[in-house]
């Protein structure tokens, strides 16, 4: 067979690919349980980072066990799971949003007068997450998830413990335009949420991503996160989702029962 014929060159192009896509699919096999490690790191940051705890030069994971302490709560009614009712997919160790949320056993429907956030499906119950100083608590971290332009967003909101104030606000997955919609990781727009109230002396949910920027003179300001320019869709998205997940649908009854002493 001549050097140059075109039977040869088929079999070295295909002898090339095989051997190509070998390297690739062993380098994604043997690189996933590194990338899971790395994404449950980058998630643990994430919420140290919402709910403003310093991690320099720190352990993450011993910062996390040493600030942070977890429940799974009911949504529906508020309540705190008791441990003894974890099952294998309802505990701490595995809970997986995107898995609950797809489990008929553990996941509700939203009907679309509900679904503000276009998420369809949620878990009927969820992590969350005490900050507590002295054994006092001092801040509880929500996660929070919902559409987006392109993608679903998830992260997570701090809240003081009056309940009423915004003490942290990040994601840690999207997949929204870097410089328009993925200015939602921008830490100058995260800080801005730092502060703002959710609800109204009235307990009337008030927080809202507006389409421009505050006018930090009006009265309802202290209610009103800047939209981000040029990414009008993602700005209707998180304001949606912020208030999905802190309504009567998402983390309602839970906060009402944290109001009335209740779990506290
Ligand atoms: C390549 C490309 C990427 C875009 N990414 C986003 C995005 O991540 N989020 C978003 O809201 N809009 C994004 N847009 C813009 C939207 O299509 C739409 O024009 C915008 O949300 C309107 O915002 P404005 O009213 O602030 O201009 C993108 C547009 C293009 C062409």
């Amino acid at each position: 067979m001549s050097t140059d014929s075109t039977r040869k060159t088929i079999l070295v192009a295909l002898g090339v690919c095989l051997v190509c896509s070998v390297l690739v699919s062993s380098a994604a096999v043997g690189l996933k349980g590194i990338q899971d490690k790395n994404r449950e790191l980058d998630k643990l940051k994430n919420i140290l980072s919402a709910g403003n705890i310093s991690m320099e030069n720190a352990d993450v994971r011993q910062l996390f066990k040493e600030k942070i302490e977890t429940d799974i709560i009911d949504l529906s009614s508020g309540s705190i799971i008791d441990k003894k009712d974890y099952t294998n997919l309802l505990n701490l160790e595995t809970f997986d949003i995107k898995a609950m949320a797809k489990n008929p056993k553990y996941n509700r429907t939203l009907n679309a007068g509900q679904d503000i956030a276009q998420i369809r499906q949620i878990p009927k119950n969820m992590v969350i997450y005490w900050v507590k100083e002295q054994g006092i608590v001092d801040k509880i971290i929500l996660p929070i998830y919902g559409k987006g332009l392109w993608s679903t967003m998830y992260g997570f909101i701090a809240l003081d413990k009056d309940l009423t104030t915004v003490r942290g606000f990040t994601f840690y997955e999207h997949g929204e335009t870097p410089g328009l919609g993925g200015e939602v990781d921008n830490p100058s727009w995260k800080k801005s949420w730092i502060g703002k109230k959710i609800i109204d002396e009235t307990g009337q949910l008030k927080i809202e991503v507006i389409k421009d920027k505050v006018d930090h003179t009006e009265i309802n300001s202290v209610y009103q996160v800047d939209g981000l320019s040029g990414a009008t869709i993602t700005t209707r998205g998180v304001n949606a989702l912020v208030r999905f997940w802190l309504s009567e649908n998402g983390y309602g009854p839970f906060l009402d029962r944290l109001k009335s002493g209740e779990l506290l």
